[in-house]
């Protein structure tokens, strides 16, 4: 039955969430590829790509889902929260507006995802400092409010994308 390197022992989905442009689909590439591409095009409908990682002396793949943040593109919304053990809240720190919003990400998430479902509020974009229109303590705030990890990410510069997967998988585990 093939390499038992191969073997599974976990299969967690996480779902990502947000605002079109914040990021998402750039911060799944570089977590699942180490890739990034600044002419990026929005998501239409769903996608999902996977990453197998050891924790804890397991093999855990991580399938991510990834969706459009435009409503017009986006997919049937309880069968991407579907099994979702974990989900990424993405906002631009350069945004105002995507930050704004977040409650209402929130809320979608809660009323159709799995009550336990381990959640993170990501600012991502942190390369752009001289844009910032979030404060860090805001975010921070707003995050212990509500009970959700944490963590400033660039996908350009490949800062905090590894931790903050592995903060939400190993909160899983
Ligand atoms: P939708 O699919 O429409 O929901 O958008 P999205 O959230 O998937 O955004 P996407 O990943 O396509 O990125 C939007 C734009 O932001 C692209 O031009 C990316 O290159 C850029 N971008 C993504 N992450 C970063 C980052 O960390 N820093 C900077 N400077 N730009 C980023
Ligand atoms: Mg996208």
């Amino acid at each position: 039955y093939g390499d038992s390197s191969q073997k599974i022992d976990y299969v967690f989905k996480i779902v990502l969430i947000g605002d079109s442009a914040v990021g998402k689909s750039q911060i799944l590439a570089r977590f699942a590829r180490n890739e990034f591409s600044l002419d990026s095009k929005a998501t239409i409908g769903v996608e999902f790509q996977t990453r197998t990682l050891v924790i804890e002396h397991k093999s855990v793949k991580a399938q991510i889902w990834d969706t459009a943040g435009q409503e017009r593109y986006r997919a049937v919304t309880s069968a991407y929260y579907r099994g979702a053990v974990g989900a990424m809240l993405v906002y631009d720190i350069t945004k105002r507006q995507t930050f704004d919003h977040i409650p209402r990400w929130l809320e979608e998430l809660r009323s159709h995802a799995d009550k336990n479902i381990v959640i993170i509020l990501i600012g991502n974009k942190s390369d752009l400092e001289d844009q910032r229109a979030v404060p860090t303590e805001d975010a921070k705030e707003f995050a212990q409010k509500e009970g959700l990890f944490f963590l400033e990410t660039s996908a350009l510069e490949s800062t905090n994308v590894e931790s903050a997967f592995l903060t939400v998988l190993t909160e899983i585990f």
